[in-house]
């Protein structure tokens, strides 16, 4: 059974700034949640109860939203604000640990650093710039392919062409529907050495053993310690499997995709969806 989830949130967040400035890009709000709330709930819908958070300068606003206060709740309970007190209540059960990880290695070191934390068990790692529509069963879908075939599993989406550079690229043998067996990963690939278009997408079901091969493998793509490399090596020890996922995912970690992201998802709300289509339409309308 898979307990626990890594979420790497070490990043400078450069593309946000100046928001990003003195605050963490993972507490951008999509709607009236930060981003990060999105991955933690995500894990939480599949019975995890124990996160680690990589985390780094500017990111202590993480470590308060996922925490009580006390303040704050007696405001509400006196204001009979009941709902908005259960809102702030529901990570009660979960237990976060923060480690930070001192200097931005990559990727892979960051997920090196969780090591403690992890210890001998398989994990999840969620990159929470990677929104996946919270209706969507991902995430379960993979832990169930772990259960089958006691190995790592990568999320997988089919990209264009002109994408490949933005992800790791795998190459695969397909075994069944949505699944592949992977043969190879390339970080970043320029489009003419991309051995398909299979890209990584931020959720990963890793197993203890890729801890091995990050604290002795070299710095890889723009010098740091890529996961896509570790994973590279961990193929010549054990099988590791990809799910494309085909349902709706947003990049938020991109200007673009984080206002997408934020329409889509206001859209879903029973709150205020009817009134946000037609401002979108008559919006529309004008523009034409
Ligand atoms: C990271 C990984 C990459 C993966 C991507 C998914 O890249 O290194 O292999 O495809 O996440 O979002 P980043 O987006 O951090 O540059």
């Amino acid at each position: 059974m898979i307990k626990k989830a890594v979420l790497p949130a070490a990043g400078l967040g450069t593309r946000f700034l100046p928001a990003t400035k003195a605050s963490p890009k993972e507490m951008l709000p999509i709607v009236d949640k930060p981003m990060i709330q999105y991955a933690v709930e995500e894990a939480e819908s599949c019975g995890i109860r124990e996160f680690v958070i990589i985390t780094g300068k500017n990111k202590r606003s993480i470590e308060d939203h996922f925490d009580s206060s006390v303040a704050l709740e007696e405001n509400l309970k006196q204001a009979g604000k009941e709902t908005l007190l259960d809102e702030i209540n529901r990570h009660r059960h979960l237990a976060f640990a923060y480690i930070r990880q001192g200097r931005p290695l990559g990727l892979g070191h960051a997920i090196e650093c969780a090591k403690p934390f992890v210890q001998n068990e398989p994990f999840v790692v969620s990159l929470s710039d990677d929104i996946i529509d919270p209706d969507d069963t991902l995430l379960a879908d993979m832990i169930e392919i772990f259960n089958t075939y006691q190995s790592p599993v990568v999320a997988l989406e089919e990209v264009p062409e002109s994408e490949v550079h933005k992800y790791g690229i795998i190459k695969g043998i397909h075994v069944k529907s949505d699944l592949y067996k992977i043969e190879s990963l390339i970080e970043k690939p320029a489009r003419e050495e991309s051995p398909s278009n299979l890209a990584v997408i931020g959720r990963y079901i890793l197993t203890p053993d890729i801890f091995d091969i990050l604290e002795e493998m070299p710095p890889g793509r723009a010098g740091e310690y890529q996961l896509t490399d570790a994973l590279n090596g961990l193929l010549a020890k054990r099988d590791i499997y990809g799910l494309i996922y085909r349902g709706a995912r947003y990049d938020a970690g991109d200007k673009f995709g984080f206002l997408q992201a934020t329409i889509n998802l206001a859209l879903k709300r029973p709150d205020f969806s009817d009134q946000l289509k037609e401002y979108i339409v008559s919006t529309a309308e004008k523009l034409r």
